[in-house]
């Protein structure tokens, strides 16, 4: 029941209302009986600063930040995390007395999901794409202290430019190749943040099919709908394992709840509440 007590907390992005985070959310405080709930905001680009300054002064606790507003609210905050600041995107705002502080949890999130099955610690990872999901997941990957990278992407200007950010702020030399020349024989993990294969292209042939990959790989894809890929399905025709997007999904939002609440929820009841709103 929510009464005086009850803590807020949310997620602001435009447009909000597919978001699947709010039953995730709340199963998790329901479970633990945590007297919170969480709810959708939707906020267009010209309200942002309005409403982060003014869930602040309505003693919000937290929020996700979702498109278009990762990058554009880092503006409005008091502190930005580490790993937030390299990625130069926030998806998590706490609110604490008189201060604002930003978090990424999407890259912690992919990491947690691919160590359900293999620590990433001196592991040599292949992501294809070049985007923002694979800015957060590379750079977290590197954080946790991965071996190599590589990075292929359609437009390898792009690709370019992404290695040549991790060079400049962390050290870290990664290597850029063409999908055609992808080699996998040495490679543990690989990761698809391109939409290559999303509801409704489920037909789109994958950017890279089973002759390529062994039993040895983990293979993650962060599309999760559908659950099963056809990247995955390849993966899984030549035995390599497999992890589907819908364990990035619940990590990111495990860690924003764990950032608010001190508690670490149950996965389990997390991936519940996801599996149930997909309708799976
Ligand atoms: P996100 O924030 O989800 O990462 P994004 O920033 O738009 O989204 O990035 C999408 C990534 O998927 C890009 O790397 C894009 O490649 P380009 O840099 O060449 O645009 C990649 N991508 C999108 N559609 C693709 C396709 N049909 N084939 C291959 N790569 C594709």
């Amino acid at each position: 029941m929510i009464t005086g007590k009850t803590a807020l907390v949310g997620i602001v992005g435009d447009p909000v209302e597919h978001s699947l985070s709010p039953p995730m959310h709340n199963a998790a405080f329901q479970h633990l009986k945590l007297d919170y709930v969480y709810v959708p905001f939707h906020v267009p680009a010209k309200n942002l600063e309005n409403a982060i300054k003014g869930a602040k002064d309505m003693g919000i606790k937290g929020l996700n930040i979702t498109i278009p507003h990762k990058t554009a609210v880092i503006r409005y905050l008091d502190e930005v995390d580490q790993a937030a600041q390299l990625i130069g995107a926030v998806n998590t705002l706490k609110f604490t007395e008189d201060k604002i502080k930003g978090y990424n949890t999407d890259g912690v999130g992919a990491v947690k999901a691919i160590e359900e099955i293999i620590t990433v610690k001196d592991k040599k990872v292949v992501i294809m794409g070049a985007g923002g999901a694979a800015r957060a997941v590379a750079f977290q990957l590197i954080l946790n202290g991965i071996q190599k990278l590589s990075i292929a992407n359609r437009t390898p200007e792009k690709a370019e430019q992404l290695a040549r950010d991790i060079k400049s702020k962390l050290e870290f030399s990664s290597r850029v190749v063409n999908f055609s020349e992808l080699e996998l024989t040495s490679t543990d993990i690989l990761i698809n943040t391109t939409p290559v294969g999303m509801h409704p292209h489920e037909d789109q042939k994958p950017l890279v099919t089973s002759e390529m990959m062994h039993p040895e790989l983990v293979v993650n894809d962060i599309i999760y709908n559908p659950l099963r890929t056809g990247f995955l399905k390849e993966a899984e025709d030549s035995g390599a394992k497999t992890v589907n997007g819908t364990k990035m999904l619940v990590y990111q939002g495990v860690e924003a709840f764990r950032i608010w609440t001190g508690v670490n929820p149950p996965v389990e009841v997390f991936t519940e509440a996801l599996m149930e709103t997909l309708g799976k």
